[in-house]
């Protein structure tokens, strides 16, 4: 970002900060914060600012539906911390104090931002907790074909692999001040997983699916006030369409339908039978039951749309316009079952922002040579 351009966007920001926050007026704060940019290129925010701008950037997230409780985000601030394996470290005790044995809470980590001649660390990994994807002499792959690239990646750099289920965790693949990515493995307590069950099919525990307790994305950039901090990992808990339409759904992910239709007794020979519809609708309710009878917090595409709409309500009182991206907001399933496919929204861009910047697409598709 050019000198200015970071002037302009921590005057706005800070003058954001003080008008919400009913601090009086931001002169000062904004003077003080130039004076900083002029002597070296860059400022520091405090504490406030950075809690306060984490959970704007959430608020302002166009694709999330879950922005009801955005005032409840936690803020660990661990701008001191760029070391990869400090790095790796605080990442493991993120999802001990995110996941609380299931009752999950929304936080974030903040590490250190970056900084002119000195970048923050990076994390490659798309999320804390992914599974690996191994490529298959079939041509098939074995796990999460979206993770095959991070897989091959932290195969390079020296990690011998898993034990070759559909659901090994990844290594973190964390690039400190050194420069060099390294990888490090999660500890076991670090990462709690749901097997699934069904709740009137006793054989469906025996297909030996699972997932994750946490999502908590990594490799996305936190932008405050022109500030970048490229390693700020940060969760709320899942709505379970997530995992039962998409992950283990998608064609180009574990693609379970035929599988699963097929054990449920299904017509898969004609699309009319609609068995890829009712094959999703078994898949959700496995993956809700499973986390509810683990006491892992999930929510359901209906009760998640409703808070949306509360959402625009509040946002709306408080003279705040809300950008949505309709796509994004509207569930895989039924989606005109819920009250968010039935209006349209504003797509306005607003920071403070999470921002996936290319670079990170590059790292965690292992596409970027190491
Ligand atoms: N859709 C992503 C996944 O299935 C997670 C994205 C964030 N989701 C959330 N509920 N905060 O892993």
């Amino acid at each position: 970002m050019a000198p200015y351009e970071l002037l302009s966007a921590a005057a706005e920001f800070l003058t954001l900060h003080h008008t919400e926050e009913r601090l009086g007026d931001p002169a000062r704060r904004i003077a003080a914060a130039h004076a900083e940019i002029a002597g070296t290129g860059t400022y520091r925010h405090t504490t406030e600012e950075l809690v306060f701008g984490a959970r704007v950037a959430w608020r302002n997230a166009n694709r999330c539906i879950g922005r009801l409780y955005w005032h409840s985000l936690r803020v660990r601030d661990r701008r001191e911390v760029r070391e990869a394996e400090d790095v790796a470290a605080a990442s493991a005790d993120h999802l001990r104090e995110a996941t609380r044995d299931g009752r999950i809470r929304a936080l974030i980590t903040v590490f250190a931002p970056d900084t002119p001649g000195r970048p923050g660390p990076r994390i490659w990994n798309e999320q804390l907790v992914r599974y690996a994807g191994y490529p298959r002499p079939d041509g098939g792959v074995t796990g999460d074909p979206r993770n095959a690239g991070i897989t091959a990646l932290a195969r390079r750099l020296g990690w011998p692999g898993g034990p070759g289920t559909a659901f090994d965790v990844l290594p973190l693949v964390i690039q400190g001040a050194d420069d060099t990515p390294r990888w490090f493995a999660l500890p076991d307590d670090a990462v709690l997983e749901v097997d699934l069950a069904h709740p009137e099919y006793p054989w469906w525990r025996a297909l030996g699916l699972r997932w994750h307790a946490v999502p908590a994305l990594a490799n996305m950039c936190l932008e405050i006030g022109g500030i970048c901090y490229p390693a700020a990992p940060f969760n709320g808990w899942y709505m379970g369409t997530e995992i039962g339409a998409r992950n283990l759904a998608d064609a180009d992910r574990y693609d379970l339908l035929p599988r699963i239709a097929h054990r449920l007794g299904l017509d898969t020979r004609t699309d009319r039978s609609l068995w890829k519809d009712r094959t999703l609708v078994e898949l959700n309710r496995s993956v809700l039951h499973s986390f509810d009878r683990a006491g892992v917090t999930i929510a359901d595409h209906h009760t998640e749309s409703r808070r949306f709409l509360t959402h625009l309500g509040r946002e709306e009182g408080k003279g705040r316009r809300v950008g949505a991206d309709w796509s994004w907001i509207v569930p895989p399933i039924s989606g005109s079952a819920t009250p968010v496919f039935h209006r349209m929204y504003e797509t306005v861009e607003r920071t403070p922002a999470y921002v996936h910047h290319p670079e990170a697409h590059a790292r965690a598709n292992g596409t970027e040579m190491v």
